[in-house]
């Protein structure tokens, strides 16, 4: 099985909301990935539209041919908006509204009530549903109970440590890949993945799809978008 990369492309729409006006067009990088070899495109919808807007996820829907990864918060206004667009997948995610990025996974275990709903309407739309939480057995345990199809662990701890402390993170996705795998979940991984770090998670066997954006639109200001996912598709094919 190809491990898939799906290009999230939230960045390009930061600079341009920057300047406000058009330019650059998320949807035009959205259009380059897929030439480059992305397998997909994720954007996130995010409550105070800081990034893509609603008229980019129309765009996204009818232009791109790739499937579109949506992540969402688990809000009922969210909830309309994916119903209304069916994209491919959902990935529910935490999001609050000081945070720069998401900066943890979300407490599938704690929070059985309030996602149930969520997962169980998008699924009825046939929309593959995702769960953005940490690597941990409590958290796979509960993505389990709520019939949630696919996890993506978030690799941002992993991202950010160093030596012993990074091999052990790497080790405790692994092990939660496996996991996954045996109880029916397909997982995904993304969060702060770069050029530098991504080799040693796309060995994973077991792990279906790497979400990146950040750094692939970081490097695309120097190398061009194409290069930059074109290179990390090689990176991720080792
Ligand atoms: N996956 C999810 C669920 C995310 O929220 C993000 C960040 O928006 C990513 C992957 C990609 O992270 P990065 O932009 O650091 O590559």
């Amino acid at each position: 099985m190809r491990l898939r990369l799906g290009v999230n492309i939230d960045h390009v729409a930061t600079i341009r909301n920057a300047r406000g006006g058009d330019h650059p067009d998320p949807v035009r990088a959205a259009r380059l990935a897929a030439e480059a070899g992305a397998d997909g495109i994720t954007a996130h919808l995010r409550e105070d539209r800081r990034h893509v807007t609603d008229a980019d996820i129309d765009r996204l829907i009818g232009e791109i041919d790739l499937p579109l990864n949506l992540e969402m918060a688990a809000t009922q206004e969210m909830l309309t908006i994916a119903l209304a667009h069916r994209p491919h997948a959902a990935c529910i995610v935490p999001e609050k509204r000081q945070e720069r990025t998401t900066e943890g996974g979300l407490d599938a275990a704690g929070q059985h009530n309030s996602l149930a709903h969520f997962v169980d309407r998008l699924g009825e739309a046939n929309i593959r549903v995702s769960l953005f939480i940490e690597p941990s057995e409590q958290q796979i345990a509960a993505a389990m109970r709520l019939g949630a199809p696919v996890v993506e662990f978030h690799t941002g701890r992993y991202a950010h440590a160093e030596g012993e402390e990074r091999s052990a993170e790497l080790k405790r996705i692994a092990d939660c890949a496996a996991l996954a795998v045996k109880n029916g979940i397909e997982p995904h991984a993304g969060h702060g993945l770069t050029f530098d770090n991504v080799v040693p998670v796309a060995a994973i066997p077991q792990l279906a799809e790497l979400n990146i954006g950040h750094f692939l639109v970081g490097e695309a200001i120097f190398d061009g978008l194409d290069t930059s996912v074109r290179r990390m598709r090689e990176l991720i094919a080792r």
